[in-house]
């Protein structure tokens, strides 16, 4: 029996010695043993940093929903795969089966070929957290489509970016959806955002509103008529192992939004041996990830990695907030959830509020409590705790990225005793190292770096979808034969790892990364301005927020800046998402500029963080006097 299971810290230091020792054996006997597969790999791993390609378990065949669905029927067919709960608490949850799973997997799988999706064809999936959500990324796994979920907060223009970079044949949205109190009209986003896009043939509609809708001939569908015509069962397509299985963008520090390019064999095996591991997760629990499937975190932790464990993963429609602040926990009592894994933004949000909300409810359920997205700060960390923990259940404060597939770097409950704020200590099979700005790898404890990853991963990211150049440039140039993070770590006395933040133009915002540059080029977009800058500043419950320094025109200068202050978000909400607006905006003469013409973003950050005693040399720069005006004029 392989280490599927680690159960203590003994334990763990010799699968971690094991698994860097030899890779290969590691990652082979977890394949072989927890599994099922058409055929066995010709080889587990070959690798170039140079190029560079990684492929894991070459020559394997399989396909994924077998081993996420056909698999479990035998001993687990009535077993509830996926709790749904509405967002309103009125409307009853649903509880589907792994029976009743495979069967609408296998119906959705005939519709998307009904419509003339084959194998390697590219589908958007636009959807709310509705149970269409999660059986369309299996259906599409199913025939072997490539699913790219786009998480539905986003704008028409941004819909746009993504379906044309991967040129997605059909769409999947529904009439609208419900969130907290409000509807929000998805279709009219998709039709807006399809306006500008070509490679469309579909679109299928979800009725979840019963919304009055506008329906275009020939391309719009309504889902149901077309699912209750199709057949109950669905042959799967039997995949490489690199077969590409989804794209999923996530935003860079500069230009269009990256394409990250998963493939299957590696992906399954990682997603699914994190999650047994990290939430300890058992037979019978019910686990509960409160992500959108539109982020990484969804599609690992949500979708793949619990079912390949034949667990129950719940799918929560709704927001903390509605109808009152104790949603959350009123969802963990009804359902006596056991893990329970959300973002620090979330904790800080409900932190605030009456603690009554969670008193009054039954949380003895709940074994593992687990966070993502953003460090958590140490106030958050006791509040969860001491409140929702009770001080027996571990938290595990999970670091990874939409480029790494699955959770890196992780405490074990019962495990690795827990630091607040830290991540500790990298799962098996992960090489962490922290490097100097010079290239040097940064030995020993009580060190600082960059963070970077020494030895391939199965689920690491392949390429960016139609720009593997891109790849090489952001992830394998900075640091020779490593994987570059992008963010800053340290390493204390013992070991453990703490990750410090971004060290490019990326800002974590409520969980959520964006780029610095697409957001200024939105705001460049308004007639009014001449240049902007944006940084992100220390806030109280998002982690980040945005700080919009902004240069008008002449012409703008007489305009009311209220005004303009929410034209200007308009614009980012139009052009990005609601999202990415700025918390504050400040107008200035001028911005501090390297005498090669580069904004001085670091000046700028430690401005808007109110953070001016120590801005290093000015003296430089191309403008020093501009400094002091916009410290003058800083929105506080
Ligand atoms: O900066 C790190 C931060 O989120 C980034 C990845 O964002 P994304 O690709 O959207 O994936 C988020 C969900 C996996 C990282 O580069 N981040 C993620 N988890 C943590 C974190 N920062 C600190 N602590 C974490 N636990």
């Amino acid at each position: 029996m392989s280490n599927y299971h680690i159960k203590h810290l003994e334990e763990y230091f010799q699968v971690y010695r094991k698994s860097v020792r030899n890779p290969e054996s590691y990652w082979e006997e977890i394949a072989e043993e927890h599994f099922m597969w058409h055929k066995r790999w010709d080889n587990v791993l070959s690798y170039d940093f140079e190029k560079p390609e990684f492929k894991w378990f070459e020559g394997a065949k399989l396909n994924i929903t077998e081993n996420c669905i056909d698999r479990h029927l035998r001993t687990r067919g009535d077993k509830t795969a996926i709790l749904f709960e509405p967002n309103n608490p009125d409307e009853e949850a649903q509880h589907i089966s792994y029976n009743e799973l495979h069967e609408r997997v296998a119906k959705m799988a005939n519709v998307f070929k009904s419509q003339g999706v084959k194998k390697g064809d590219r589908v958007c999936i636009y959807l709310p957290m509705i149970p269409e959500l999660a059986v369309s990324v299996l259906a599409c796994a199913r025939i072997g489509a490539i699913h790219s979920v786009v998480f539905a907060g986003f704008s028409s223009s941004a819909l746009a970016t993504r379906i044309n970079d991967s040129d997605c044949k059909l769409v999947i949205t529904s009439d609208g959806s419900f969130r907290g109190s409000k509807t929000i009209d998805l279709k009219g986003i998709v039709d807006e955002g399809l306006k500008k896009c070509d490679s469309v043939e579909t679109v299928l509609v979800v009725n979840r509103i019963n919304a009055e809708i506008e329906m275009k001939e020939g391309r719009d569908q309504w889902l149901q008529p077309l699912l209750e015509k199709a057949e109950t069962t669905c042959a799967p397509e039997i995949m490489d192992a690199e077969d590409p299985l989804f794209i999923l963008y996530t935003s860079g520090s500069t230009g269009t939004p990256k394409g990250m390019v998963h493939t299957t064999a590696g992906y399954m095996v990682y997603s699914a041996f994190t999650f047994k591991n990290v939430f300890q997760y058992r037979e019978d629990d019910v686990y509960w990830c409160t992500a959108d499937i539109g982020w990484i975190t969804g599609h690992s932790y949500i979708v793949y990695g619990p079912l390949a464990n034949g667990a129950t993963t719940v799918m929560f429609e709704g927001v903390p907030s509605y109808p009152d602040y104790g949603r959350f926990w009123e969802i963990v009592e009804k359902h006596k959830v056991t893990q329970f894994y959300t973002a620090p933004t979330a904790i800080r949000a409900l932190a605030k509020e009456n603690l009554e909300h969670v008193e009054k409810y039954d949380l003895t359920s709940l074994k593992v409590l687990g966070t993502v997205g953003e460090p958590i700060n140490e106030e958050a960390w006791h509040w969860y705790d001491e409140n929702i923990g009770k001080k027996k259940c571990p938290i595990v404060d999970t670091w990874w990225q939409t480029e790494t597939g699955g959770i890196m770097i992780s405490p074990i409950p019962y495990s690795t005793p827990a630091i607040p704020t830290f991540a500790t200590l990298p799962l098996p099979g992960i090489q962490p190292a922290l490097m100097d700005e010079e290239g040097n790898e940064i030995k020993g404890n009580q060190v600082d770096g960059r963070l970077c990853i020494k030895f391939p991963w199965p689920s690491m990211a392949r390429t960016i979808w139609g720009n593997h150049q891109r790849y090489k440039d952001t992830y394998f140039s900075a640091f020779k034969n490593m994987y570059f993070t992008g963010d800053g770590a340290l390493r204390d006395s013992v070991g453990y790892y703490r990750i410090t933040g971004r060290v490019d133009d990326v800002v974590i915002v409520s969980g959520h990364n964006l780029g610095t540059a697409p957001i200024e080029d939105a705001i460049n977009e308004h007639p009014a301005v001449a240049e902007s800058a944006i940084v992100g500043y220390p806030h109280e419950v998002k982690g980040n927020a945005l700080y919009g320094y902004v240069i008008l025109k002449e012409t703008g200068e007489s305009r009311n800046q209220d005004n303009l202050r929410k034209e200007i978000n308009q614009l980012i909400s139009d052009r990005i998402g609601p999202i990415a607006k700025l918390d504050k905006i400040q107008f200035t003469n001028g911005l501090p500029k390297t005498r090669s013409g580069k904004i001085m973003r670091r000046i700028l950050r430690k401005i808007a963080s109110n953070d001016t005693s120590n801005l290093g040399d000015t003296s430089t720069l191309l403008n020093p006097e501009i400094v002091q005006e916009v410290m003058d004029n800083v929105i506080k």
